[in-house]
């Protein structure tokens, strides 16, 4: 094995780091996902929480979504930036036991959250939920990569610093602000702490957390990647430089201030309210601006999509991004959110970004960098990441539309009312017509989880260096 593995040094780049947060992110990808098709499961059969407390819903959801953004996508943020910071900048890592002590801390964090969340230790901030001992560790090993990510640009033998790294430069800054002030607490017991913020002010400061953790971590970080692996699978420079840094700049200075969308209708001032939905609404402008530049970047390459699936992946994930950045501001238009809000909609629409976006563009990442990475001219299957593919924007659209029709439904049903002023109908009445919808969500997830079970067969046949890539399928010959 360390034969193995020194024959995959490579000389001036560390990769062994980038080898090991990619292979985590293909496990934790399928674990986060199976605990997704699980829950979705229990929302149509609520039989599956079996009595179990460490195994029911309330339980669950947040493992699933801690082990989906933090394990699955923080683990692919890792390896993409160590990978993309050491090609641009034409430089090693500025220390390989750094470097190591993030993955091991990473790690670290993931276990610690999949034991806690099962046995109902929460700080019951979403997406905060870890308890405060957890909390100082992720700080730890964040500051860590900050140093480890920033001093390896110090050290550039480039001149210039590529436009990915001013994405994920700030993805770890902005991830580092937001997770230190709203995880200030009041410890009590090693378990259990408060929130040094009250009332309606806990509320603003936990959403301009949560909506940033979805513009930095679940944004910024993945536009870094879009920006590294689009150019290099279409193998065209990036269409426009100058709108790369125009819409990097408007992005980040306009996303801290949307956070209250998530809040309407609430003891929130009302002013504020209304600044984040028009916050919301600009920002339009910066995430397509995004959005185009990696599409355009295929102009005299489109020919590729029709052989090339991972390209493919990374087109279709901008195109979910262009979808979901044009859904959320609408859904921060107080009038439709009036609709919208508590219901299956927004989850539709987080998973048009989670599925779409994050998860496709971070999958179409993997396979670019596993060859490279084992030391091998190409994956083992072409094929096999082809039927990942469709298999991905199936279960995607699958999830999304189902979601799309169980929201509409239900914010209908629940502000219907009748002539003399009573419900037309009760809340388990809504509960019933979107049963069939968490059914096929379930199918939807199910297809997409088993996609993670190609892509984990097709990694492990890659890394063996006892075979041999398959022949690749006569249409990609062809081109
Ligand atoms: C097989 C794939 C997946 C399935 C079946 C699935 C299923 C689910 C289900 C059933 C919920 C709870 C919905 C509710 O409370 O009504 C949920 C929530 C969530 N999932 Fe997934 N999920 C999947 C993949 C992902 C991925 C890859 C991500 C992120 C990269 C993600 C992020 C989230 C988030 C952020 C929430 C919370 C949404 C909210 O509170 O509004 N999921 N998921
Ligand atoms: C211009 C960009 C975007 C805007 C303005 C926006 C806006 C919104 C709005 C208005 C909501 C509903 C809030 C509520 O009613 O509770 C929401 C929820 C959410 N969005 Fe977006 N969205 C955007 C892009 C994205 C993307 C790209 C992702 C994922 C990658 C995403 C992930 C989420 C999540 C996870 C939630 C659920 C939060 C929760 O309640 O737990 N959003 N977004």
């Amino acid at each position: 094995m360390s034969e193995l593995n020194s024959a995959l040094e490579h000389p001036i780049y560390n990769y062994k780091v980038v080898r090991q947060f990619t292979v985590m992110t293909v496990v934790w990808g399928i674990v986060g996902m199976l605990v997704g098709v699980l829950i979705a499961a229990q929302l149509a059969w609520p039989a599956l929480n079996f009595d179990l407390p460490w195994l029911s819903f309330g339980r669950l959801r947040p493992l699933h979504t801690n082990a989906v953004i933090f394990a699955f996508g923080g683990s692919a943020l890792f390896a993409s930036s160590y990978y993309v910071v050491q090609r641009t900048c034409q430089t090693r890592l500025i220390s390989d036991k750094l470097a190591a002590v993030t993955f091991w801390g990473w790690q670290l964090v993931i276990l610690s959250a999949a034991i806690t969340l099962p046995l109902g230790l929460t700080s019951g901030k979403e997406y905060a939920e870890l308890e405060w001992p957890i909390d100082i560790l992720i700080t730890v090993v964040w500051v860590l990569y900050a140093i480890v990510f920033f001093g390896t640009i110090a050290k550039r033998k480039a001149q210039h610093i590529y436009v990915a790294n001013w994405f994920f430069g700030a993805f770890i800054i902005a991830v580092a602000v937001l997770h230190i002030i709203n995880s200030l607490v009041i410890p009590v017991t090693a378990s259990k702490s408060y929130s040094v913020y009250a009332g309606t002010v806990d509320a603003m400061v936990q959403w301009w957390y949560g909506h940033n953790a979805v513009g930095f971590f679940l944004t910024a970080g993945f536009l870094g990647m879009m920006y590294y692996f689009v150019p290099k699978q279409a193998e065209r420079p990036v269409y426009s430089y100058r709108l790369s840094i125009v819409h990097f700049w408007a992005l980040v200075a306009v996303y801290i201030w949307a956070g209250p969308h998530h809040l309407h209708y609430t003891a929130l001032p009302d002013w504020a309210q209304s600044l984040g939905m028009v916050m919301s609404l600009i920002l339009l402008a910066p995430s397509w601006g995004g959005m185009i530049n990696g599409m355009m970047t295929l102009s005299g390459a489109w020919h590729k999509l029709r052989t090339d699936p991972i390209l493919r992946f990374l087109v279709v994930s901008l195109s979910f991004y262009g979808m979901s950045t044009f859904e959320g501001p609408m859904m921060s238009i107080k009038t439709v959110n009036s609709l919208s809000h508590y219901t299956d909609w927004t989850i539709g629409h987080v998973h048009s970004g989670a599925l779409g976006w994050v998860a496709m563009i971070s999958i179409g990442a993997m396979y670019h960098l596993i060859p490279i990475l084992f030391g091998r001219e190409r994956m083992y299957s072409t094929s096999l990441i082809n039927a990942h593919f469709w298999m991905s924007t199936i279960g995607t659209v699958l999830y999304i539309t189902s979601m799309w029709v169980n929201g509409i439904l239900q914010g209908l049903m629940w502000r219907a009312y009748n002539q003399d002023g009573t419900l037309t109908y009760s809340f388990v009445e809504s509960v019933a017509a979107s049963y069939p919808g968490y059914v096929v969500r379930v199918f939807g997830g199910a297809i997409f989880f088993s996609g993670m079970l190609l892509m984990a067969y097709n990694l492990y046949m890659t890394s063996r260096k006892d075979i041999e890539p398959q022949a690749a399928p006569a249409v990609a010959s062809a081109a």
